[in-house]
């Protein structure tokens, strides 16, 4: 990790800002984070970070008390490096609502210095960069791009440890500036990638896009290897053992969320429709991303007989472990599926209980997960949280109405269940005794 001297300042403190912020002060750099909401504010303020991600805590606290990271509601005049951060979501239509980014600019405006740098870190659909920049006097020359690769739970370690890096610029960049903002973002023995604005914009569009089409193949695949009665494990074992096609971000579920991929997805869509190409592939992985989830909430309703007056216990809220986050969560869409087909669910969840609450306030949550088993149904695994696979099932078998387990994230050993007398169905397995 270059160690710096840069000083820096971040706007935005959301997921990537705070990971952001906390990253470079560890890096050495001195950092200003910026962030106007009130109420984010004030938990910053007090030390916390107001989400759950492993570690963030820890440095977000060391990075303050070494005097390096700095919380301040306004960015300060002339301001040699301003790195926005901001959210980028994605509105009804699929399009990124550019609002909060459009705000940054206008808010540095008065404060931009004859050195300023800005750099755009925020998910930005491509051609966003380009109508930024008339939303700012610094000039085109001084205006870079930083897409981010961070997942959610792995967050700082992706910081520290990036695959890549990638920095865009415009034509006319000035060589001392590109040179400052790749020492700022630069990480030893990691090839920093400079390519055009739009380059860079399409590559963080394109890279998310394709992970989740090699999920929708993958979970695609899991679907049809159910209804022949085969395993999706055994299949994709040989399948990737193709160096070409590889292992990796190839595990079957019972869908995709994230406040990403699903995004990315519908971005490009809109990106093509713009210029009048359908992208039929990435048009196909959100299709199959949808239906896949419904495809289980069937699968579902009719391993319990209809779900009117079910009582069923889930297991996982959030869209991932190691997150408190339930953005485009698959195991929320769920839930609220079956709420409105008259189940009870009564669900558990390790981090993402509160925010799961405010996004379906109709949902019943339990302390422990122990608890979902209680004249259960059927018990739903919807997040692959590891202390799910260790919990007492013979025990708590007893506990359910009906010892009928449906595995969405293949996270538990069937066999042995069924050796408990459990009935178990598992996304991508023909079986379900
Ligand atoms: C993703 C990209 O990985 C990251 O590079 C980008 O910067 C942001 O979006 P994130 O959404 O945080 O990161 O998490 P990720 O681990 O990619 O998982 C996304 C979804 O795919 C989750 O719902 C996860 O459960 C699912 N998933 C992931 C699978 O179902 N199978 C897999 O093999 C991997």
């Amino acid at each position: 990790m270059n160690t710096g001297s840069e000083s820096v300042t971040v706007v935005g403190a959301g997921y990537v800002g705070i990971v952001t912020a906390v990253g470079l002060a560890e890096a050495g750099h001195r950092v200003r984070l910026i962030e106007t909401a009130d109420d984010r504010l004030a938990a910053l303020e007090a030390g916390e970070v107001p989400f759950f991600e492993a570690g963030l805590q820890e440095g977000f606290a060391r990075a303050v008390a070494a005097g390096r990271l700095a919380i301040e509601r306004s960015i300060e005049p002339h301001a040699p490096v301003v790195m926005i951060c901001v959210g980028t979501p994605i509105g009804d239509d699929g399009r990124s609502d550019l609002s909060q980014l459009r705000s940054a600019l206008e808010a540095l405006e008065p404060l931009v210095g004859p050195e300023t740098i800005v750099v755009l870190r925020s998910t930005l659909p491509v051609g966003a960069t380009r109508k930024a920049a008339g939303w700012t006097s610094v000039p085109t020359s001084r205006l870079f791009t930083n897409p981010e690769f961070l997942r959610q739970g792995t967050a700082l370690a992706d910081f520290r440890h990036p695959s890549r890096l990638i920095i865009g610029c415009f034509e006319d960049a000035d060589e001392a500036a590109l040179s400052r903002v790749r020492s700022l973002v630069g990480v030893d023995g990691v090839d920093t990638l400079v390519v055009d604005v739009t380059a860079s914009e399409l590559i963080k569009n394109g890279a998310n896009a394709f992970l989740a089409l090699k999920l929708s193949f993958a979970n695609e695949l899991a679907g049809l290897s159910e209804e022949m009665g085969t395993d999706i494990g055994d299949v994709l074992t040989g399948i990737s053992a193709d160096p070409r096609i590889g292992s990796s971000y190839l595990k079957p579920s019972f869908g995709f969320g994230g406040s990403c991929l699903p995004k990315e997805l519908s971005t490009l869509a809109v990106a093509g429709r713009s210029v009048g190409l359908p992208m039929h592939v990435t048009a196909a992985a959100s299709q199959a991303n949808a239906a896949q989830q419904m495809r289980f909430a069937d699968r579902l309703a009719v391993l319990v007989g209809g779900l009117q007056s079910r009582t069923i216990g889930m297991l996982g809220l959030a869209f991932k472990a190691g997150t408190d986050d339930v953005r485009g969560s698959p195991a929320i869409r769920l839930a609220e599926s079956l709420i409105a087909s008259g189940a009870v669910v009564r669900a558990f969840d390790p981090a993402a209980m509160a925010n799961a609450k405010r996004a379906l306030p109709e949902l019943h949550t339990v302390p422990r997960a122990p608890d979902v088993f209680d004249g259960a149904h059927a018990l739903v695994i919807a997040t692959d949280w590891p202390e799910f696979a260790t919990l007492p099932f013979d025990e708590l078998g007893a506990r359910m109405a009906e010892r009928l387990i449906v595995d969405g994230r293949r996270l538990l050993n069937a066999p042995t269940l069924r050796g408990l007398g459990f009935r178990v169905s598992t996304v991508g397995t023909g079986s379900s005794t």
